[in-house]
């Protein structure tokens, strides 16, 4: 069974992601729950992952957006403080270390309202409304 194609869904300006900066949220459904993904800029790259921490299934962000911790090196979970490499989704300190962030497939395009970031949804993550 081929699984059916999903359109982009467009998250915000290229500009409003700053390196080590604040993030961006969106709703999403995975495996049939509610769900969020977020999508961060990080040596350039704009990465994005499932909001769902690898040690207990919670949401990294304790302040709505904020992803990385004071260094803006790592994603960090506000739980118990896991770290996460931000263009891997790798553990790597804390109690998930070698655990991973679910990544979710993102993309910079141009579009005629100026450059911005799109997420591909793939698999069992989808957004709230497609
Ligand atoms: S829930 Fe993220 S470190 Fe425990």
């Amino acid at each position: 069974m081929t699984e059916a194609l999903i359109d982009p869904v467009r998250i915000c300006a290229a500009e409003d992601l700053l390196d080590g900066g604040a993030g961006q949220r969106m709703s999403a459904t995975y495996v049939g729950g509610e769900a969020v993904v977020f999508f961060v800029r990080y040596g350039g790259e704009v990465y994005g992952y499932l909001n769902r921490c690898a040690h207990v299934p919670m949401e990294l962000d304790w302040v709505e957006g904020q992803f990385f911790e004071s260094s803006g090196l790592y994603l960090m979970c506000a739980t118990h403080g896991a770290i996460y490499e931000p263009d891997t989704g790798k553990c790597v300190g804390g109690p998930c270390r070698g655990g991973r962030l679910r990544p979710v497939r993102v993309e910079e395009r141009d579009t005629p309202e100026g450059r911005a970031v799109f997420w591909l949804p793939d698999g069992d993550l989808r957004p709230t409304q497609p």
